[in-house]
């Protein structure tokens, strides 16, 4: 049995492959992955010369070659982390988002509907919902009212995605997971940002009052909730994905200094992102109950493995801060 992952040499499409063949959840995956600035082959290291893992260089967007594949390779299910993925990077610069989030999309979902896919994924984000006042919590039927174009872009992608399970029957399944963290993350999102400025002695940027909630997912547990929608999830279903774990930026922050070691002096409030969402907030319920899938991570063990991770991988980190990295640092928080 084949499966196709698209973004598999992303921070969680990455963590999934190396965990599903590891765990042998699947024979064979085929990686199609555009290498971005967030694409990084060194993700995949332990995966060299493995048989079980082909990785393919390409764009989801280029139909024809997606086509091309999936009529070579016949996976048994496409599951798609392939995205613009940062918040800041869509207000800096939206159309990236809707070329590949929304277009790429549409390119997979038209090329799995010719080829005859029988199972596919659709990697999305609590984001979708917008913010969520104080003492909600959203569950697969909230209204959707995302607030950056990233979340937009999402959020169409979505509900297209929903609509090729309605009008044409392909089995498409959504899941919608919360802020996701641990090894292998781009360090332009809050916790990898944090420990990396933090081994560096440089000011930690906290957006505004610094008291916006997230709810923590450590990121294997990410990937065995996809796992468990893929094989348990019925076809148009959406499912919910959270780490139950509802923390306020600053308290993340002062977590990850007071573990280093680090003065909360670095901690610097800079100007709040525009449109930022207050709070995010799901219930978990509908996989739980459908496949027994639990988050088993608790906060305090994912972060100090993450920040094991960083302070062993430091050429990891320098690497990918070279370059692209600092043009990018200089743009967002310049002027704050
Ligand atoms: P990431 O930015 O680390 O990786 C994205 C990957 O997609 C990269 O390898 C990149 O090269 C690839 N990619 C981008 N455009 C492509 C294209 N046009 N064709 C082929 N490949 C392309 O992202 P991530 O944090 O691993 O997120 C993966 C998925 O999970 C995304 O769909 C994201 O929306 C969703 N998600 C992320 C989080 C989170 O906290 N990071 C939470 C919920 C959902
Ligand atoms: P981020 O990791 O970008 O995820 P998202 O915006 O998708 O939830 O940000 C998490 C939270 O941390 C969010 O409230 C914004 C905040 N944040 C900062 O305060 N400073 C930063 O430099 C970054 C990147 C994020």
């Amino acid at each position: 049995m084949t499966w196709l992952v698209t973004g598999g040499a992303g921070f969680i499409g990455s963590a999934f492959v190396r965990l599903a063949l590891r765990e042998g959840w699947t024979d064979r995956i085929v990686n199609l992955d555009k290498l971005t600035y967030a694409g990084n082959l060194e993700n995949l290291a332990e995966l060299e010369g493995d048989p079980r893992h082909r990785f393919v260089h390409g764009d989801i967007c280029d139909r024809e070659r997606v086509l091309a594949l999936l009529k070579e390779e016949r996976p048994a299910a496409i599951v798609h982390f392939a995205a613009e993925s940062h918040v800041d990077r869509s207000i800096l610069g939206p159309e990236a988002f809707i070329e590949t989030n929304v277009g790429g999309t549409f390119s997979l979902l038209e090329a799995a509907r010719e080829a005859g896919v029988e199972r596919f994924l659709h990697v999305s984000t609590d984001e979708v919902y917008g913010s969520i006042p104080e003492p909600d919590e959203a569950d697969e039927s909230w209204p959707l009212r995302p607030s950056s174009p990233y979340s937009a872009s999402k959020a169409g992608s979505d509900l297209l995605a929903l609509s090729y399970w309605i009008t044409f029957r392909l089995p498409v399944i959504v899941t919608r997971a919360s802020n996701n963290y641990g090894p292998y993350q781009f360090p332009e999102k809050l916790i990898p940002l944090m420990i990396s400025n933090a081994l560096e002695d440089r000011p930690l940027p906290i957006y505004g009052d610094g008291m916006q909630v997230r709810d923590w997912l450590f990121v294997e547990d990410h990937c065995r909730a996809v796992r468990a929608a893929l094989e348990k999830g019925a076809p148009g279903g959406i499912y919910n994905i959270g780490g139950s774990r509802a923390l306020p930026n600053r308290r993340v922050v002062e977590m990850i200094l007071d573990a280093l070691g680090k003065p909360r002096s670095l901690m610097t409030q800079v100007a709040d992102r525009p449109g930022h969402d207050r709070r995010y907030a799901i219930t978990t319920a509908r996989l739980e109950q459908a496949s027994g899938w639990r988050a088993l991570v608790p906060f305090e063990e994912g972060l100090e493995r993450t920040i094991r991770w960083y302070r062993e991988n430091t050429g990891w980190v320098a690497r990918v801060k070279s370059g692209e990295y600092q043009r990018y640092y200089e743009r967002n928080y310049a002027n704050r």
